[in-house]
């Protein structure tokens, strides 16, 4: 039980620790400290309840692309929920906002699709492609091609199947997860998982080998498709070499296997393009997005599909006498509306372009961090995402129990910048992309600040 005593100050506090069951929060920490309660945003900037202005250095889940305070998403949305609050896309109906969406989605994706379909969150979008490449698979006469590879240190969501592509053992845990379907392959990971001398191209031949192996010995007939983000984001930011998708790439082709990019962080200007599928040179046949595809303002997600998979699916449905998948909430049309109106806005206030503009200099930042910090070993970036991990001398690790990265976003979000401590001791960086080159400045400025402070406390936690 709480100690109610110490919370008597703030009824919201209490109410939120003896009601509300936080997602990814560990319950004792909270009836120890209380929540966090944020009660305004404005641009790149969030103010909690006690009036303390942050950074959202992390656009809440590397997500709110347009910043808090987005008139124009607003507006939107308020003008739908006056014409059509709602309305589904069962049984051939639908709405206008969803049909320009989707019209819009199959315009701007990465390689030439066909298909687009709506769910509400990332986790849903690749429940849904599973679903899709399984029916795919039994439309071609295949029920046996059902595994699903991802990599370790993926993320790919918390629903039964995303979580069991997910590859990271804090979503799996005390779940009996993953389900059975399921196999994880490398990380590319070059700064921790290259050899002594391997160039990036030989790890990349390693990785590629590996995955070859892998579907080898599960059987090529048995083996669906694999999942991938772009820049894996939850796992630590991690980026891959230039050359790993396109040799991924050609091993999944030889054996049949669908490639799905999870784009649910990196699509829509992240990495400096707009999808992270041009950025690393991905021809996926399935493409899942959420996150900014709304800049987050309301949950939507979609699942992009190509002909080669949509043609099946179609022959197979007409078969069976219906597609017999569908949310309640598949193509909303107040988040639908919105979306559109969000990628709008990217367009017309060239966003993109101040993501390229702008990734020099948070590079530049990001490295002075680790330049600067004797207990930082790596610092990388791409676009508006970058880490810096925490080891020293090298790369040796500091003992995980001590939770350095923790320990020290405490501190910088003491100083006014939201990050986030992500697995393996990093600390992640993922501003709105809407920020100016000045505010990039005043973002690391605080965080300067904060890492010289962590300096001395580092030394305790080796
Ligand atoms: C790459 C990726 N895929 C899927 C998801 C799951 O999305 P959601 O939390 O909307 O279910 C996330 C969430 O962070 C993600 O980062």
């Amino acid at each position: 039980m709480y100690d109610k005593e110490k919370f008597l100050g703030n009824s919201d506090y209490s109410k939120d620790i003896e009601f509300h069951l936080h997602s990814y929060t560990h319950p004792q920490t909270l009836e120890d400290e209380g929540p966090h309660i944020l009660s305004k945003g404005d641009g790149i900037y969030v103010y909690d309840e006690t009036g303390k202005r942050f950074i959202e250095g992390m656009s809440g889940l590397w997500c709110t692309s347009l910043g808090f305070s987005e008139k124009e998403l607003v507006d939107t949305i308020s003008e739908q929920l006056k014409k059509l609050p709602y309305y589904h896309s069962f049984a051939g109906k639908t709405a206008n906002p969803a049909i320009n969406l989707a019209e819009h989605l199959i315009k701007i994706s990465p390689v030439p699709m066909s298909k687009v379909y709506f769910a509400n969150s990332g986790s849903e979008a690749n429940d849904s492609a599973i679903k899709m490449i399984w029916y795919y698979n039994l439309a071609r006469g295949l029920p046996e091609k059902r595994k699903i590879i991802s990599r370790k240190k993926g993320y790919h969501g918390v629903t039964l199947a995303a979580a069991s592509l997910t590859g990271l053992p804090y979503a799996q845990n005390g779940f009996s997860l993953p389900l059975e379907f399921v196999r994880h392959t490398m990380t590319p990971d070059y700064f921790n998982e290259a050899n002594k001398n391997e160039s990036e191209e030989q790890f990349s031949d390693r990785l590629a080998s590996e995955l070859e192996d892998l579907i080898l010995k599960e059987g090529p007939e048995t083996v669906a498709a694999f999942f991938a983000e772009p820049v894996m984001g939850a796992g630590g930011v991690i980026i891959p070499p230039k050359s790993y998708f396109p040799k991924v790439q050609k091993v999944l082709e030889k054996y049949d296997v669908l490639l799905v990019a999870d784009e649910v962080i990196c699509g829509f200007g992240r990495t400096g393009n707009m999808w992270g599928s041009e950025t690393f040179n991905i021809r996926p046949d399935i493409v899942t997005a959420a996150k900014a595809l709304s800049s987050a303002y309301l949950p939507i997600s979609a699942v992009i599909i190509s002909e080669k998979v949509y043609g099946p699916i179609k022959d197979q449905a007409n078969e069976l006498g219906i597609f017999g998948h569908g949310y309640t909430y598949s193509a909303h049309p107040v988040c639908a509306a919105v979306a559109m109106k969000a990628q709008q806005i990217m367009i017309d206030r060239n966003i993109i372009a101040n993501v390229k503009q702008l990734s020099k200099l948070f590079s530049e930042r990001i490295q002075n961090i680790k330049n600067n910090s004797w207990f930082l070993s790596h610092s990388r970036s791409v676009g508006l995402i970058g880490a810096v991990e925490f080891g020293y001398e090298g790369n040796k690790k500091f003992d995980i129990k001590n939770k350095i990265a923790a320990k020290c976003a405490k501190i910088i979000q003491e100083n006014g910048v939201i990050l986030r401590a992500l697995p393996g001791d990093i600390i992640g960086f993922c501003p709105p992309l809407i920020i100016k080159e000045k505010q990039i400045n005043e973002m690391f400025d605080k965080i300067d600040i904060a890492f010289k402070s962590f300096d001395e406390m580092a030394i305790h936690l080796k």
